[in-house]
């Protein structure tokens, strides 16, 4: 829309002083400014012109031509502008390679867990249509980068907002999803306190609209999604279990997933959404989050700069249960794998649907002291360390997985210990930011 506002902002005297007809007809004002500004009657001429030609000649919808509202949201979105081809792009993605395979929409697929799972789930076989909105909470170069891996493994991403409902719907018009693989979201703790509004758009006004276009659609799709260890908050009873109490988040990011979980459970309840939560623990690995410690550890060591170690009260340990990428990703395809159909269809719960929730952790927390010294070993570079009293800007001191739920029920087993998978992840660092800009380094 941004590109029609030269145009519509020109029209505007024309429409405001001609809105009521009775007007426009007795006022020798209006008339007198209609007669003597020839070039904004052509103006008005050219764009009803535009308007014409753009939708006489836009591509039919796939499924059916009745369904022009959504196309033309869909049309008028920037990326379809830029791509005319986007529909055709979107159903080469979701090809299975052979008829059993799921036909996943990954939203959140240019973030970091995103990527990895999309790329999973394309090489087993899977059709995989990634959702990403590219907002610049960290830098879009990274996630570009990640669009440009995806593409080349043959997944295509649609850029938009899960709060776009239009072009939800349109996408479930197109491909008939069998699974959601959600995993976009405002991530972090500490921003929260800087933008709370991104917090409530993506997490819960997001997952919401997310989830009544996934109730309507006809099959329902079954759903797996990302919550957090964050949940667990101020819970002090050690390793988290599913069971443990989440009523006490630490910070609104956690307050946002934890009303994911409730959201979840509604959908599950009213429509017969099939619904399985994962509470990840602090995930880590190649093309990660920059805004996570390894991630802004490594570039601050790398570049001489001073790196600050939070410590709780009384000089307690602040610990991390570490999780590598891989298998992560192990524990989201096992969560596609096992999740049920939903029950529900065009809107109406026909049956009790599958809801679960699991921890996906490495069960073995560490702490960040240890995880500076495997980085100094790793980049053979001595980090200036300044160990400081944690602020309380929503960060736990300790986070520690029971993964028993997940082991029985996805055969969940996580195999990378801190060491390994950071040697992998600083082997990527080093070679995306040294081929791509090296003053990152
Ligand atoms: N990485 C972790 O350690 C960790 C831990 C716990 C939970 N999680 C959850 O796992 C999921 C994936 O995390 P990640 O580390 O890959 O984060 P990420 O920030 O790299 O990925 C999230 C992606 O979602 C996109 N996005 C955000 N809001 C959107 C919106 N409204 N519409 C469309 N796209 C939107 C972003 O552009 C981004 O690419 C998130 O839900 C996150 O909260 C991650």
């Amino acid at each position: 829309m941004t590109q029609l506002k030269p145009i519509l902002s020109h029209l505007d005297p024309i429409l405001s002083s001609s809105t009521a007809a009775g007007k426009f007809k007795t006022s020798p004002y209006n008339l007198h400014r209609f007669r003597f500004h020839p070039r904004l009657t052509l103006w008005s001429f050219l764009f009803l012109l535009f308007i014409f030609i753009f939708f006489f000649f836009s591509p039919p919808s796939a499924s059916s031509s009745g369904k022009r509202r959504s196309l033309q949201t869909a049309a008028f979105s920037p990326k379809a502008r830029l791509s005319y081809n986007w529909e055709i792009k979107t159903r080469n993605s979701a090809r299975t390679r052979s008829g059993s395979g799921f036909r996943v929409l990954v939203t959140g697929a240019a973030g970091f867990v995103g990527t990895h799972v999309s790329i999973s789930l394309k090489r087993r076989g899977d059709g995989v249509v990634g959702l990403d909105n590219f907002n610049s909470y960290y830098e879009t170069g990274l996630k570009k980068a990640r669009k440009l891996l995806l593409e080349r493994e043959g997944v295509y991403i649609v850029e938009g907002d899960i709060n776009d409902a239009d072009l939800l719907s349109k996408l479930f018009e197109i491909v008939q999803f069998t699974h959601v693989m959600h995993l976009a979201a405002q991530a972090g703790v500490r921003y929260a306190m800087q933008n709370p509004g991104s917090y409530v758009h993506s997490n819960v006004n997001g997952f919401v609209t997310l989830l009544e276009t996934c109730k309507d659609a006809n099959p329902q799709p079954s759903i797996v999604w990302a919550s957090s260890s964050s949940v667990y908050g101020l819970n002090s009873k050690v390793p988290f279990s599913e069971k443990d109490r989440t009523d006490q988040p630490a910070s609104l990011y956690a307050a946002t997933k934890k009303a994911g979980e409730e959201i979840a459970h509604s959908y599950n309840h009213i429509y017969g959404l099939s619904i399985t939560g994962l509470r990840f623990f602090t995930v880590y690995g190649p093309w990660g989050r920059p805004d996570m410690a390894y991630y802004f550890f490594t570039k601050d060591i790398l570049r001489g700069k001073e790196i600050k170690i939070f410590e709780g009260a009384d000089h307690s340990t602040v610990a991390r249960d570490f999780t590598y990428i891989d298998d992560v990703v192990k524990g989201c395809l096992a969560a596609l794998d096992t999740a049920k159909r939903s029950t529900g269809s065009g809107g109406k719960k026909r049956g009790a649907a599958q809801l679960r929730i699991y921890n996906l952790g490495n069960t073995s927390p560490v702490p960040v002291a240890k995880l500076v010294s495997i980085l100094e070993k790793l980049l053979k570079v001595k980090a200036k360390k300044r160990v400081l009293q944690m602020p309380r800007n929503g960060d736990v001191l300790y986070t520690h997985a029971n993964i028993s739920l997940a082991s029985k029920e996805l055969g969940y087993k996580p195999k990378t210990d801190l060491e390994a998978g950071l040697k992998k992840f600083v082997k990527w660092y080093v070679s995306y930011y040294g081929s791509k800009k090296k003053s990152a380094i």
